[in-house]
């Protein structure tokens, strides 16, 4: 008996779990989010592949994360912010017919104390054009007012000029997925995108639930991907006893969770409710995980030399960079050439960030 409702259980379990290989595709006639697991899946890797150092391998889409379900990939510039140690690329993905935008962020003295000043961050920069929106200052800024955001939207327009009107898909991890909401965000209120595409994973929260709402409304094809017991989705901290000051999320997270039934765990994925703030997914659980936040469908999303903001550039593709007098790095390729092929690499220059 006991055997028997085992079986039902794994059948079951098969019927919703994506780890038996179906795809879970769940729509909402409220909002038009709908939760690709596969689209997700090749978004992780560009996520994860923003992370690498060598500028060269990202440029020319040879590293070691450039394989897997991201081969092919055209990057069209590369942005380097030495600065802000922020690293982001917009390249043509053909398979997806898409234009695919990715961010990393800043984590550079460790992920620990990153997280640990999150906690006490406060809503303080009013977004622009949206009364009541308040947004964290630090991260609006890391994407408005760094090298980043001049940079992407200028390889972001010839890409359209040469490719014609792809869809446009914006992804980013942790910090990375704040500063891919900010952008596509100004793609669609700025620069007039009608086909902007989100998924995030791991972000933090990054304005009030009046800013959440424009949000929800403007990019309404977002999926917030969270892990479960990942620390970052549940900073700055959501109070629900002070709604004038509290960060609220916006819609839609995705959160991805493990039963254990004995010895066999199941993975599982819920597609959560319209508030962004779902009592029923990550929130129903504790962020305590630096772990679970630093791979996302087994794929890793960690710096390759944790701790340092570090690149490493070949004298070959300097060709194509520009650097300005504070010596942040842009790479650009036009979109009608040739993807610069190296084969066997010199030993790159290398520099630091934050020096
Ligand atoms: C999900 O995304 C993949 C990759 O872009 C695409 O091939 C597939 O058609 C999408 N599925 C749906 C139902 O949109
Ligand atoms: C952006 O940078 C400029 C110049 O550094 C500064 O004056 C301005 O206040 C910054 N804007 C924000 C929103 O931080």
């Amino acid at each position: 008996m006991e055997q028997k409702s085992l079986i039902i259980l794994i059948i079951l379990t098969c019927l919703i779990a994506p780890s038996c290989g179906r795809e879970l595709l769940v729509t909402h006639k409220d909002k038009q989010a709908v939760y690709n697991r596969t689209l997700a899946t090749i978004l992780v890797e560009y996520a994860s592949a923003v992370y690498m150092s060598d500028l060269t391998e990202l440029f020319t889409w040879t590293c070691a994360r450039c394989g897997g379900l991201t081969k092919g990939f055209e990057v069209i510039e590369l942005v380097v912010d030495i600065q802000n140690c922020l690293q982001g690329f917009v390249g043509v993905a053909k398979d997806l017919n898409a234009i695919v935008i990715a961010f990393r962020g800043t984590q550079d003295n460790s992920i620990q104390n990153w997280v640990k000043d999150l906690f006490w961050k406060q809503l303080d920069l009013k977004y622009p054009g949206m009364p009541n929106a308040m947004v964290h200052h630090g991260f609006y800024t890391a994407y408005h007012n760094t090298t980043i955001r001049p940079g992407i939207l200028y390889a972001v327009k010839k890409a359209k000029e040469f490719y014609g009107d792809l869809d446009i898909m914006v992804t980013g991890h942790s910090m990375g997925g704040a500063m891919a909401s900010f952008c596509a965000l100004d793609l669609t209120v700025n620069h007039e995108a009608k086909n902007v595409q989100v998924i995030t994973f791991g972000q933090p929260r990054i304005g009030n639930a009046a800013f959440a709402s424009y949000y929800g409304k403007l990019v309404p094809n977002t999926v917030r991907v969270t892990n479960e017991h990942d620390i970052v989705p549940h900073l700055p901290p959501y109070y629900s006893y002070f709604p004038q000051k509290t960060y609220h999320h916006f819609p839609r997270e995705v959160w991805l969770y493990n039963l254990g039934l004995g010895s066999v765990v199941y993975q599982f994925e819920k597609v959560c409710d319209g508030s962004g703030e779902d009592p029923d997914c990550s929130r129903s659980v504790t962020g305590s995980s630096i772990t679970d936040h630093l791979n996302y469908y087994g794929v890793d999303l960690t710096f390759i030399r944790w701790r340092s903001c570090r690149i490493v550039m070949d004298p070959r593709v300097e060709e194509y960079g520009k650097t300005d007098d504070k010596g942040n790095i842009v790479l650009s390729r036009d979109p009608a050439t040739l993807v610069p092929r190296m084969n066997t690499l010199s030993n790159g220059r290398e520099a630091t960030y934050n020096a």
